[in-house]
């Protein structure tokens, strides 16, 4: 299996290449990677340059998380996160699906996708890729999609440069798990999937949350 990795500077990414490590790997970023890209240049043009080998797998790691309110942020900021967090991704897959038959595409997302964030730029770009993922026919049994969206990654850079870390420690002793995801953890549950040659599990989202959002009281 061959194996195309966007965003390899995140330790989610550098987890996932040694879990990964007995297929051939190739990595796209902005540093020290095989193939530079960057998400924030949407042209056809590009995207096709990038995909113009065919992978058997594909893994979307990208993320950009603003400390600015909505309301405090530029125009060009929003696009830039809109860009990063969701439609590089989107407009990668449609260039994918249409034309690699075989292709299996996981996505790493978010729970902010689905109940929120401080950065509403990002909340809305992660509830675009569930959209998508939900919603995109493939067109051959062999495709795959799916969008893997964790809860809080405790060493994970997000996290690591939020200064609000009172409030991390608040959401962390309110979890029923008492503890926060590992990027270790992250990563080994996308490998388990990908090295399980059934694509039966597609175009939906794996929550990887803990049962933080379970309402039933006994
Ligand atoms: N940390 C968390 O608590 C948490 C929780 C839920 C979901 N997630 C998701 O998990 C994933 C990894 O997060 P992380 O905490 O490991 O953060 P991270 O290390 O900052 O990873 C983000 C990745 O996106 C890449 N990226 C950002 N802007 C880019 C651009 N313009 N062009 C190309 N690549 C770009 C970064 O590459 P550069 O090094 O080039 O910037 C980096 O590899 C993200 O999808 C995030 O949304 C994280």
């Amino acid at each position: 299996m061959n194996i195309a990795i966007f965003g390899a500077s995140s330790k989610l990414s550098i987890e996932l290449i040694k879990q990964l490590s007995e297929f051939k790997i190739t990595t796209f970023g902005r540093t020290s990677t095989n193939i530079y890209f960057n998400a924030e240049d949407l042209s056809s043009s590009s995207i096709a340059t990038l995909n113009k080998v065919n992978y058997d797998t594909y893994i979307f790691n990208l993320g950009f998380i603003q400390s600015k309110r909505l309301l405090d942020q530029e125009d060009k900021d929003i696009y830039k996160s809109l860009c990063i967090n969701a439609l590089f991704v989107i407009k990668s897959c449609e260039y994918i699906l249409s034309n690699n038959s075989k292709a299996r595409i996981f996505i790493i997302g978010s729970e902010s996708g689905k109940k929120g964030s401080f950065d509403t730029s990002y909340f809305l770009a992660k509830s675009m890729l569930r959209a998508y993922t939900k919603e995109r026919q493939l067109i051959s049994p062999e495709q795959q999609l799916l969008l893997i969206s964790p809860s809080t990654i405790s060493d994970g850079k997000m996290t690591t440069d939020r200064a609000d870390v009172d409030t991390i420690a608040r959401y962390k002793k309110q979890h029923p798990k008492k503890r926060f995801l590992e990027s270790i953890e992250v990563a080994s549950f996308v490998a388990d999937i990908i090295k399980n040659p059934s694509t039966y599990l597609c175009n939906t989202e794996i929550e990887l949350n803990g049962g933080k959002f379970s309402r039933m009281t006994y």
